[in-house]
């Protein structure tokens, strides 16, 4: 049975990926990672649980001194870490002559840093073939966006971390995915544009059902690139 972590699985596109994989029959252990407790035990609530072992893991991932250990524990209950979706992100817009050096600091430090302190740990637990990592990157950091300076970095740092990733853990079998998704009804996307009907654009269970799919053991042709997860606006919105 195979032992998927999950960053971010308190709200929005994380708790959607968790429910969703929760139904794999080939996933034996989830790890659910973000800060609140509550957001976490709700996401549990909507899991299907049967037979499942479901861990809440409440963790701050700018705390990064403090990943190794956590991971190190995760390895020794489960016995093995078979994937990780790296979908915890930080977000407070702000255009350049508005962005304090915290906000900036904050995002990285969640966005990249974490991410890939989180990743080298455990890619010591994870040198088998099979095992496949997922980073939730953004149409952000692919094109200009004004007003969002320190976010839309961020993410084109993760677009960057994929490409070299994939090159380098192909020798363990490692597979690396990395997708970028546009306008998904979440907390995030509220801060984002606060104007925006989230009704009209793409929910979390549609990247939830994307990342399902990339996490098959029969999907071997998408790794190494980046791709966009975006739904065409539908008639009547
Ligand atoms: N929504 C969109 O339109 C959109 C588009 C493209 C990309 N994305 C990306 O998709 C991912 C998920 O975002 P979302 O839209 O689902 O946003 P969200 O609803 O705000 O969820 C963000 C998640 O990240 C976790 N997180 C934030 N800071 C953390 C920290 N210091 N330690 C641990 N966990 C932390 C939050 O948990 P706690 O607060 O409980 O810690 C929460 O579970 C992000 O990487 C985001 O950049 C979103």
């Amino acid at each position: 049975m195979k032992t998927c972590i999950i960053t971010g699985a308190s709200q929005g596109i994380g708790r959607a990926a968790a429910i969703r994989m929760s139904r794999d029959p080939e996933v034996g252990n989830l790890v659910l990672i973000a800060r609140s407790e509550d957001g976490l035990a709700a996401t549990r609530d909507a899991m299907e649980s049967d037979g499942k072992r479901i861990e809440l893991v409440a963790f701050d991932l700018a705390d990064l001194d403090a990943v190794p250990a956590m991971v190190k524990r995760v390895n020794e209950e489960f016995g093995s870490i078979d994937m990780l979706l790296n979908i915890a992100g930080y977000a407070e817009p702000a255009a350049l002559l508005d962005t304090t050096t915290e906000n900036i600091m904050t995002t990285f430090q969640v966005n990249v840093f974490a991410l890939i302190v989180l990743t080298r740990e455990c890619v010591k637990y994870m040198r088998h073939s099979a095992s496949k990592i997922l980073n939730v990157a953004s149409t952000a950091g692919v094109t200009s966006r004004p007003g969002w300076l320190a976010y839309a970095a961020s993410k084109a740092a993760v677009v960057s971390i994929s490409n070299t990733l994939t090159d380098e853990l192909a020798e363990y079998g490692i597979k690396v995915y990395s997708i970028s998704p546009g306008r998904c009804a979440t907390e995030l996307r509220r801060k984002l544009a606060p104007e925006e009907d989230p009704s009209t654009i793409m929910q979390p269970e549609d990247v939830a059902e994307v990342i399902a799919t990339l996490m098959r053991d029969d999907e071997t042709c998408l790794d190494g690139q980046n791709l966009i997860v975006r739904q065409a606006p539908k008639a009547g919105r």
